[in-house]
């Protein structure tokens, strides 16, 4: 005899608590449990076959949804004529959201209806009383578990139904296409456009690219870049003409600083560069905010969004922050007029890392 949680036996009772009193001789008569009724399913073979057939139905349901799905995204365009409505109408938009709506909610939800008819028709339909034990069984008692589990896979007639099982394969495998179809649409994958700069594939005939001031495009002397000073430069012919201007104008944004070699902890940083004047990206290696603040005594560059230190007479290392990588430095020298020029690319991608950012070396 079992009662509800808020059930007790005897006179007492507590508030909120009802009392079920039992009678004088002792305890209730078991209730027992209503005779089973048997399903439909389980008593004819019509039946049952009637459901398989159903099951099988509502999965094809869903791969038809699916299909309709893919073809409404390629066919009923928001932005262009489509066949319910003109270019540029809110009423295209409409369409299109409402059938791409319509048929993914279609896919999703006779796998889920074709689950349950299944479940509640021809899965099998036994009434079983589980006895509560320790959580862990004894092994005797696993080994029967494991028993059951198979026995129950077996009464489960998977094997006996191929078609239900072929199609609820073929609509679960189809779902994932109706979410992955919309990917074909989100443009060319980038190549290595992250791994090169206007500085490598803007050179006419290889020849190196002058250095220019950023705000008025001028050519920068040697002889004007005072020690400790800096500049924000670009490349010379990097104009709006330019393909993809702002793009290409965000991946080579260069300072250039000048430090007495004297300095310099860093050889190779030193010979990349001219007279101590050094040319380094202004995109962080963090997360790609421009780092434009020198400090002039301790030849330290900051940047401002978190704080990442890189230390211009070592190579730009990070000597504080969250950046992992120094910031590139770009090769130069003085061309015969004296104006500082590029020699080349920078050696590495700039800005924040990536995952093949290696790819190249
Ligand atoms: S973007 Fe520079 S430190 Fe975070």
């Amino acid at each position: 005899m079992s009662t509800s949680n808020n059930q007790s036996y005897g006179n007492h009772s507590a508030r909120g608590v009802s009392t079920v009193v039992p009678p004088e001789n002792g305890g209730f008569p078991n209730p027992g449990l209503p005779p089973h009724e048997h399903r439909q399913a389980d008593v004819s073979r019509r039946a049952e076959k009637r459901a398989e057939r159903m099951v099988a139905g509502m999965f094809l349901l869903s791969i038809l949804g699916v299909i309709a799905f893919i073809a409404a995204y390629f066919l009923v365009s928001p932005t262009e004529t489509n066949i319910f409505a003109e270019q540029g109408t809110p009423s295209a938009v409409w369409w299109s959201n409402l059938i791409i709506g319509l048929s993914l909610a279609v896919a999703i939800f006779f796998i889920g209806a074709a689950a349950v008819h299944w479940a509640k028709t021809l899965m099998p339909d036994e009434e079983m009383v589980e006895e509560r034990h320790d959580i862990r069984s004894d092994d005797d008692t696993r080994e029967v578990a494991v028993g059951i589990i198979k026995d129950g896979l077996e009464e489960s007639g998977i094997a006996r139904r191929p078609l239900i099982v072929t199609t609820m394969v073929a609509a679960l495998a189809a779902l994932p296409v109706a979410v992955l179809a919309p990917l074909s649409t989100f443009g060319p994958l980038p190549g290595n456009k992250f791994h090169h700069t206007f500085w490598g594939y803007g050179r006419q005939d290889g020849q190196p690219i002058r250095l220019t001031r950023d705000h008025d495009g001028t050519p920068i002397l040697a002889s004007d870049v005072a020690m400790n000073s800096i500049f924000h430069v670009m490349p010379e012919g990097l104009t709006e003409e330019t393909p993809h201007w702002l793009e290409e104008r965000a991946k080579a944004a260069t300072v250039i600083v000048r430090i007495d070699p004297a300095l310099g902890k860093n050889e190779e940083s030193l010979a990349n560069g001219y007279e101590g004047i050094l040319a380094f990206s202004k995109i962080c290696t963090h997360v790609g905010c421009p780092v434009a603040l020198y400090e002039q005594q301790t030849h330290h560059m900051l940047c401002p969004c978190h704080q990442s230190t890189f230390d211009v007479t070592d190579g730009a290392k990070v000597i504080f922050g969250p950046a992992h990588r120094p910031l590139p430095q770009l090769p130069i020298e003085v061309d015969s007029e004296g104006y500082l020029v590029a020699t080349g690319d920078f050696p590495e991608p700039i800005g924040p890392s990536f995952w093949d950012i290696h790819k190249d070396k």
